[in-house]
């Protein structure tokens, strides 16, 4: 069945010049953009978008790196979306990333790995109506 799941390109896939390599990846691997928008988070979005890491000795880290520059957040769609696009962007340090994955391709560290998947349908939906307003769905 077709569902959604929700991609951020973060702040280095943008720095190092990926957001259109990254979308014709995702494109053409049979996900259907619904929304798409650049963005930038406050401190207070990320801490909130992270809250479940907040006890991680990463979470200052990850804070300032997702609020430095801005991001592409999308809704994307196709079958098996969320675990489908897991696979696409491959494991979260990129050194373990199979080979053709976005983060083997694009990534450059485990804190600065150039996208983000949504991990299930539940947070898939979560994390699409915090970035996106029932007008800028398609
Ligand atoms: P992601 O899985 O998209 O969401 C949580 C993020 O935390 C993860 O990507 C990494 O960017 C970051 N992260 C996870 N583990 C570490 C770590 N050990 N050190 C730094 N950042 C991490």
């Amino acid at each position: 069945m077709a569902n959604t799941t929700l991609m951020m390109i973060k702040p280095d896939g943008i720095e190092n010049g990926h957001i259109g390599n990254i979308l014709e990846k995702v494109t053409s691997s049979g996900f259907k953009i619904k929304a798409l928008k650049l963005t930038q988070l406050t401190l207070a979005d990320a801490e909130h978008f992270y809250a479940v890491h907040n006890e991680r000795p990463f979470f200052g880290e990850l804070v300032a790196f997702m609020t430095r520059g801005p991001i592409v957040a999308a809704i994307l769609e196709k079958d098996n979306a969320v675990s489908d696009f897991r696979a696409l962007i491959g494991a979260t340090n990129p050194a373990e990333a199979a080979e053709g994955t976005i983060r083997k391709l694009y990534a450059t560290s485990m804190g600065e790995n150039a996208v983000h998947g949504s991990d299930s349908d539940e947070n898939a939906a979560i994390e699409a109506a915090f970035h996106f307003a029932t007008r800028e769905r398609f």
